[in-house]
Formats: C-alpha cells, structure tokens, sequence
C-alpha cells in the first residue's frame, strides 16, 4: 500500500501513513498562472495499491479537478488499485434534483471518479451517505463523532449534554453521548431551498443550567448553527461549545457563531483549519488496516 497525499490534504496524508507504516509517493504540484493544476508523482505507483488523500473543501472545484488528476495518473501509472480517501466529500448536499431541472451534482462526481479508475471511497461523516453508496464505487463512510467526544471529554466536558442538527443527525447526538454521558437530544433545522435560509427549533430536551455541546456535520456560513448556539442560550444553558466534523467556515462564520454565545468552536482536520484541534488519521488509518485495499 501506498499512499499519496494530494495538495489538499498533505499533512493529513503523511499522518495516515506513519501510522500505517506506509511509503509515501510525493506528489508535486502547483497552479498555474491561469490556475490550472500541475501533477506529478515523484515516486513508482505500479502494481501497488495506490491510497489518495486528497479532501474538497473549499476551493473545492480546483481539489476535485486535482482528485480526477491524481486518480487517472495513478490509472495511467498502473496502479494495481485505487481508493479515494475524501474526507469532507464535497457537493454532497446537492444529493437530489430538489427542483425540477437542478443538476444531480453528486452523481457526476462519482460518475467522474469511477472513469479515472477509482474502486473505493473512504469519507468522513458525508452528508449523503446513502446516496452515496448508490453509485458503483464502494464507500466507506465512516464518523469522526467518536473522535471529537473524546477530545471534549478530555477537556473536563464529560456529562455535557449531546445535542445534533436536524432529525436525520441525531445518531450523531447518540454516538457523543456514548462518550460524554449526559443525555442527548437533537435540534430541527428546514432550510428554504429558494432564498437558502434556515430555521432551527428547539426539540424534547432540557438545555437549563447544562453544560452543552451541539454537532453539526458541517459549518459553512455559520449561520445554521450560529442560530442554535442563540437558541440554546436562550434556554439558559450555563455553556455551549459548537463542533463540527468539517470546519468549512465560509467568510466570518466563525465570529458569528461565538457573536451568538459559543465559548469555543472545534472542528477536525478533515478540513484544515485554525479550529480543526481533532485529527481523523487514526479512523482512517484503521479503516485502512481493517478492510485493506
Ligand atoms: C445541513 O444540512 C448541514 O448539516 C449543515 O447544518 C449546514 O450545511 C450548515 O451550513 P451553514 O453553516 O451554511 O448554515
């Protein structure tokens, strides 16, 4: 096995492979003055089971021409196989035509991904999973949730109330809660599809006086959760942490969101960020060493 940490994710990438004990293939790269990306493997990927580390957020079009690239040279170099370790997965949120005529965008990437050769997908909390293992490639989704517990219950947050965005997360709130102990319940979010603003209600849960961490899987604009930090304030929590599995932090969401009452934001290093204090090189590499290639 080998791995080769694309220009998105080269700390991540070199993470993975110590604990894997694995050789590295360094790649080369550089934009452009136009801003097309420049590839090279600086090492032999042939008949090896080529593991790319390469994560899309944010500029994630550049990220994802630069996966198709890594995947396809690896391909053209004779690889004997080819798993895409993309741990924020972007364009996940586009999983359906929600109006008539939108693009089904998910699908063209993995369509994309599949042609230049890509047989497995390791990714991390994905908005769509389901939707996801849909397509040909296999995908192993896998939940950094665990992770982050642990980090707070190290902090001194065990007994921390778990709370999670949207219904659909609350395996999210249950997972945390296994670590930290304090209950969990979950808040509802409905985001309007034409002007993109969301609602977040409260749930069946008592926030008074409770120390409180809500996961998200996503920060984007901050404003989802920017809401449920003022929400949950509001009820008279003592404190509220906000973490999330993929620190994308769009513009000054980060301001927004402790403006609204956090006393700390974390996130992991799925995405690289000021924030991303958990890192998720030991899930991946396990999910490596257990399944294999
Ligand atoms: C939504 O379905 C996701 O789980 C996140 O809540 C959302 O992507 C966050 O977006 P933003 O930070 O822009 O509100």
């Amino acid at each position: 096995m080998i791995i080769i940490p694309g220009p998105a994710s080269q700390e991540l990438g070199q993470k993975i492979a110590q604990l894997l004990e694995a050789r590295v293939v360094p790649v080369e790269f550089k934009l452009f003055p136009d801003k097309e990306s420049y590839i090279r493997f600086d090492g032999d990927v042939e008949n090896k089971d080529a593991i790319i580390v390469q994560t899309t957020s944010p500029p994630q079009n550049e990220r994802l021409i630069q996966l198709f690239i890594l995947a396809d040279n690896a391909k053209d170099q004779g690889a004997r196989s080819i798993t895409a370790v993309i741990p924020y997965f972007a364009y996940t949120r586009q999983d359906k035509r929600f109006r008539p005529g939108e693009a089904f965008s998910v699908k063209t990437i993995m369509t994309l991904l599949e042609t230049c050769g890509v047989r497995r997908v390791i990714t991390v909390n994905s908005h769509s999973p389901k939707i996801l293992r849909s397509f040909k490639i296999h995908v192993d989704d896998l939940s950094a949730v665990g992770l982050l517990a642990e980090y707070f219950k190290d902090k001194g947050h065990d007994g921390a109330l778990a709370l999670s965005l949207g219904k659909k997360a609350i395996e999210m709130a249950v997972e945390a809660d296994e670590v930290l102990g304090g209950g969990y319940g979950c808040l509802s979010t409905q985001r309007d599809r034409i002007t993109g603003k969301v609602t977040v209600s409260k749930g069946s849960f008592q926030a008074k006086g409770c120390e409180v961490i809500i996961f998200d899987d996503i920060i984007s604009s901050g404003g989802t959760m920017a809401k449920a930090v003022k929400l949950i304030k509001a009820e008279g929590a003592n404190k509220v942490i906000a973490a999330c599995v993929h620190p994308i932090l769009v513009g000054n969401s980060e301001e927004r969101i402790l403006k609204s009452g956090a006393d700390e934001i974390v996130g992991t290093d799925c995405v690289s960020s000021s924030l991303s204090n958990v890192s998720v090189a030991p899930l991946i590499a396990k999910a490596l060493s257990i399944r294999g290639v």
